[in-house]
């Protein structure tokens, strides 16, 4: 069994895969609102510092855990604990996250589906300005055409996993990664070359040391784990494809690096051309959905050309980026059903298919038809947010520190981070990232949690 395991190619695809999934909706809509409204570089500073001594350490144990136990990731808690009951029954969690996450992620990527169609038939840049925060009210409340594009988005996805591992997943990334950067600087350069995009680069980049207060911190790794899908059996199922000869270190530091420099890029892609337009920046669906398509429509009076692609392109970003984030959710639960249900590949991406699709059309219809229905106050779209980004992401973070930290041998972790002591350099470090993952980053999984409930 472990010999048929599929595999990524090298060192350049798992960054790649990895970064994919990494760089989402999260460094496009949340990131550079963060930054603006935390202290501008000075968030950028304590983002990479947590980045650093927390998150990827956290990324450096989910690689491991999947590397070491060569298998989906609700058996590798299994299997590396020794089939230890509460282990066995934790490794589900990391199932369930991303299936249900996958469930209203790709429902916003229909959403951008449906404003890509609508820019290249122009309908977007010929609005008057005033009216497209009403006409994405009425977009996603229409029932069926959202619904149709979560179903086309999801069904791509699901149809990229179903192409393997290889030629499906990796095949996908190596394309789309690099398409992806080219993008945003095409649009970044139109941003900042218009009329009154100074203020946008003023608010990303003023250094407010006054706005850092421990929830800052909190707000940093908080964005950091969400940006580097930790907590979600991503990266372990990930991690399950690198070869034993790959330096972990190595693959999740690049990682790191392109999901924070895509997230800087976006920022100055998008604040510019807000300020320019002469709008409050905002974070989540308002900000592209409903904040930049009124920049189009604005400059489409004066510019419908170069709105047009631009707005086509944005989307198109948009698009892309949702879904090699989308493909690393699905993939958790494919793998799984190949390796304990053994199905095919074909069968377990079409249980996938039917289940998120079936829940997803109840997160899209919870902006129209089923807006009455509410749960805690919350619609069904966002409850499935709230539970999984603030809840069941963190607690799953935390086992995972606590497992590598606590449970795993030292013995196995040190094997893993320098493949068996011949890496020099990650041997040095070692010391270091035993203490980070040991002792730091469950404190801090900790403070985040308490964070987002009391302060
Ligand atoms: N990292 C993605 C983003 O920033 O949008 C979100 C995400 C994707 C989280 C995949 C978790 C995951 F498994």
């Amino acid at each position: 069994m472990a010999d048929k395991r599929e595999k990524f190619g090298g060192r350049l695809a798992v960054i790649l895969a990895m970064a994919g999934s990494a760089i989402g909706l999260g460094n496009i809509w949340r990131f550079p609102y963060m930054v603006g409204e935390h202290g501008g570089a000075a968030f950028v500073i304590v983002y990479v510092i947590a980045t650093l001594l927390i998150s990827l350490p956290v990324f450096l144990a989910e690689v491991m855990i999947g590397r070491r136990s060569h298998t989906n990731a609700r058996d590798a808690f299994a299997r590396l604990s020794r089939q230890h009951p509460f282990w066995k029954t934790t490794g589900y969690l990391t199932i369930l996250i991303p299936t249900l996450i996958a469930c209203y992620y790709s429902v916003i990527g229909g959403w951008s589906l449906g404003y890509f169609i609508q820019s290249c038939s122009l309908s977007l840049t010929r609005m008057p300005p005033e009216n497209v925060s009403r006409q994405f009210g009425s977009f996603v409340s229409s029932a069926w055409i959202p619904v149709a594009m979560h179903l086309v988005f999801l069904g791509v996805t699901v149809g990229v996993v179903a192409g393997g591992v290889k030629s499906g997943i990796e095949k996908f990334s190596k394309v789309s990664l690099p398409v992806l950067f080219v993008l945003i600087v095409l649009i970044l350069a139109y941003s900042v070359t218009l009329p009154g995009a100074g203020e946008g680069v003023r608010y990303l980049l003023h250094p407010d040391w006054s706005e850092l207060t421990p929830r800052t911190f909190a707000y940093a790794m908080g964005q950091s784990f969400y940006s580097l899908s930790l907590g979600m059996g991503a990266i372990i199922t990930y991690g399950s494809y690198v070869s034993k000869k790959e330096n972990i270190l190595a693959t999740s530091a690049g990682t790191a690096v392109s999901d924070l420099l895509f997230a800087i890029l976006a920022g100055f892609a998008i604040m510019p051309a807000v300020f320019a337009a002469g709008i409050e920046p905002g974070a989540g669906p308002g900000l592209i959905f409903q904040s930049v398509p009124y920049v189009f429509a604005r400059m489409g009076a004066t510019m419908p050309v170069l709105s047009a692609i631009t707005a086509i392109l944005f989307f198109l970003t948009i698009i892309v980026a949702a879904m090699t984030s989308c493909i690393s959710l699905v993939e958790v639960g494919v793998s799984f059903l190949m390796e304990r249900k053994g199905m095919t590949r074909g069968r377990a991406c079409l249980v996938l298919f039917l289940v998120c699709g079936g829940f997803g059309v109840l997160c899209s219809l919870s902006f129209g038809p089923l807006s009455g229905v509410t749960v805690a106050g919350m619609s069904i779209f966002d409850l499935f947010d709230w539970v999984c980004s603030n809840i069941l992401l963190l607690l799953m973070a935390l086992l995972v520190v606590l497992f590598v930290g606590w449970i795993l041998p030292r013995r196995v972790v040190y094997d893993e981070f320098t493949n068996g002591g011949r890496l020099r350099l990650n041997h040095l470090l070692f010391p270091v990232f035993w203490f980070l993952i040991k002792w730091v980053a469950p404190v801090a999984v900790v403070i985040i949690f308490f964070t987002n409930f009391i302060l």
